[in-house]
Order: C-alpha cells, then structure tokens, then sequence
C-alpha cells in the first residue's frame, strides 16, 4: 500500500529550483530518510508533503489522495521542525499536550500520556518550564515529544536530533527507531547525518541540487553507490576515490596497480573503502605510500598515507602501529569490494570483487 506519493514534483522561487521534477513513493510504514548536504531541497521537499509549502507543478498524493490543495491540518500529519516550533506562551507538558487537546482527549488520558513520553524523551523534570528556560537541546526534544504524542497517518521529521549532543542523539535515534518499529506511521525524515541515515532508514533518498540521486536500502546504498557523489557521501571516513586507468586486467594510477576484472578504461575512478584495504608487508603489494596520519578510534585505527597527490585512508585493527612518514604497502582485502566509476558522468560502472590471487 502507498502512503506517500509525489509525481514530479518541482518547486521553483522565482528562476531558482529548488527541487527539480522529482518522483517519489513511499509506501505504508516505511521510514524514509532523506540525506543530502545542505541546501539539496530536503527541507522544501518535506514542507510540501505536509502542505506547508505549494508545489509548483506536479502531484502529492497521500493514501492515494491527491492533496496538492489539501491544509495541512487535514493530512493527519505530526511534523517536527528544523526550529522546533514550540508555542513559546505554553510550558513544556502543555506544548506536548497540545495535540491530544485538540482532538478532545480527557484530561486524565492526556496526563498519563504526556508522561509517558516526556520520560521518553529524557524530559520528566522539565514539564513546568517554558521553551524560553530551555536549552536548544531541550527545545528539540519538546517539539520531538509533541509529535510523538500522538499517532497520525504519517510523521515528518526534520533534523529532530541535529541540536542534542552525540550521547543523547544516539539513545534519541534507538528511540526513534523503537518507537517507529512499534506504531509502524509512515515516516519521512531529514537529515545531513549519514549515520544517522543508515542506522534509521528502511530507504535513503540521496539528494544533491534538487535531485534525488538514489534510492535504495542503506545496505544497498553503501554497497552498491550508483555514483561519485553517493559514494563519497556515504561512510566515515568516505570512500577512497583515485583517478586512473584500467590496463590489462589491472587499475593502475601513479603508485597504484590493482588487479581488477574489468575491460580496458581511460578515465575512471577506483572507489575502496577503508575498511576494504590492509596494510601489508610486501613491497610487491598494489599501493605504495607512505604514513600521514594513523588515528585511533577505538575499535580500530584509521591510517592515512599520501603518495604525491593521492591520499588513501586504511582502516586497521586498533591494535595497528606505525610511525609517521613510514612507507607502507597497501593491499585490497580479499573480502573487500572495488568500484569503478566513470570520471566524466561519475555514475557508477562496475563494482568487483577483489581478486583473491593476485593481492
Ligand atoms: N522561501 C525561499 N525562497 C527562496 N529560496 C529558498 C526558500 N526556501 C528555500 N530556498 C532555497 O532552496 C534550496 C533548498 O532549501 P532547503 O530545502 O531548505 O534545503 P535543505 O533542507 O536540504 O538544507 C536552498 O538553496 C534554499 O536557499
Ligand atoms: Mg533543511
């Protein structure tokens, strides 16, 4: 069953688009992420889903309906915004009570319910401040607590975690994705947060200028990018791109020649990931480069080495030692994946396994 349906969709100020003729689905109780770098048109897209911005031309649907003229108050929609958007005369319990008020809730029901999901979201103390005695951290999760309150058709989320620090958005996002696993609303979130994506998603739409670049499940999409952009996007840290040929069965670059099964190709870029690469002994090995930077994180040891103009980040056991300025080897894992991608259009070629024998 579809939720959520926009049919080429464009939204245009003036002469600039902000969101350029796009088609989208998303069906009943999925979690949709949308992720993209700032100004990519997440925001603009999700205020036309709830009604809050016009379409300039094409079609949204919800549950089939067509709602292009449709308020937002009539798409039974809860949406968290980027601002919070909290009513600053009100304290925090009523803020979050407010939409239970309006739909005529008793009094008694409404309490326990507030409760709840001000315990929820860590904000039990709070419930007699206003907005204004709150730190943006607080506000966020006052507008996050008044969308959950209740359960409407479809929940609209934007940035509803980028203001709280690193401890409480990962407890915040097990919530969110506790509580969608729970309700099963149709959920369409925004964020510039990658990890934040791939730990929340059942889909990602990859955004960049106005355009959805892909879509796909996050295990796809960090797997298999269809393109530069993707891939550079996704993962931390990103996806080691080198510029090279592919000649004889092998992708050669300057201090760079790995086996790879592909045709001959002028122009193309190797995408590998980190974690896709060791660090080997043997100076026959396809990279030479020398240490940069080694950074532990503590499940593992991040080693960056440059070789002229190339920088390639391995990623190590944390057990891993090296000096600075030591010269190293480099080897794709033979569990590991290699990608090619063509440097002009950038969208992705092929992706290959690694050829056991050779590296
Ligand atoms: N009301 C507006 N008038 C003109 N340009 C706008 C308006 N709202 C958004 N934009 C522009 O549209 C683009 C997309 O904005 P937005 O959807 O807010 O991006 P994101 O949420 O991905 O950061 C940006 O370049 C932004 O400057
Ligand atoms: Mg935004």
């Amino acid at each position: 069953m579809t939720e959520v349906q926009l049919v080429d969709v464009e939204k245009r100020y003036g002469s600039f688009v902000a969101l350029q003729k796009q088609s989208l689905t998303i069906q009943q109780g999925e979690f949709l992420v949308l992720l993209g770098p700032s100004g990519c048109g997440k925001t603009t897209t999700m205020r036309m889903i709830a009604g809050l911005e016009e379409v300039t031309s094409g079609k949204i649907l919800i549950a089939n309906e067509l709602v292009n003229d449709k308020p937002p108050k009539d798409r039974d929609i809860a949406m968290v915004f980027q601002n919070y958007g909290l009513y600053p005369h009100m304290g925090v319990a009523q803020n979050i009570e407010y939409p239970l008020k309006l739909r005529g809730m008793d009094k008694a029901t409404r309490n326990k319910r507030v409760l709840e999901i001000a315990i929820k979201v860590e904000l039990e103390s709070l419930l007699k401040r206003r907005p204004s005695q709150l730190s943006g951290g607080q506000r966020q999760r006052v507008a996050l607590a008044r969308a959950i309150v209740r359960t409407p058709k479809i929940f609209l989320m934007d940035e509803p975690l980028s203001n709280l620090d690193a401890k409480l958005r990962v407890t915040m996002r097990a919530e969110l994705k506790h509580l969608h696993h729970e309700l099963g609303v149709t959920t369409v979130y925004v964020t510039h947060d990658q990890m934040e994506a791939m730990t929340l998603a059942s889909r990602i739409a990859v955004m960049r200028e106005g355009r959805i670049v892909q879509l796909d499940t996050p295990k796809n999409i960090y797997s298999k990018p269809d393109n530069l952009f993707v891939a550079g996007f996704i993962g931390s840290p990103s996806m080691n791109l080198i510029e090279g040929d592919v000649r004889s069965g092998f992708f050669r670059a300057t201090a760079v020649k790995i086996p790879v099964q592909f045709q001959d190709a002028t122009s193309v870029v190797l995408g590998v990931r980190p974690e896709d690469l060791k660090i080997v002994s043997k100076n026959s090995a396809p990279i030479t480069a020398s240490v940069y930077a080694i950074e532990l994180t503590g499940e593992s040891t991040l080693v960056t080495m440059k070789h002229e103009a190339t920088s390639i980040c391995v990623r190590e056991s944390a057990d891993y030692e090296a000096r600075i300025n030591d010269v190293c080897h480099i080897a794709a894992r033979t569990t590991g994946k290699l990608h090619l991608f063509d440097k002009s259009t950038g969208q992705r070629i092929s992706t290959c396994s690694v050829k056991p024998t050779k590296c």
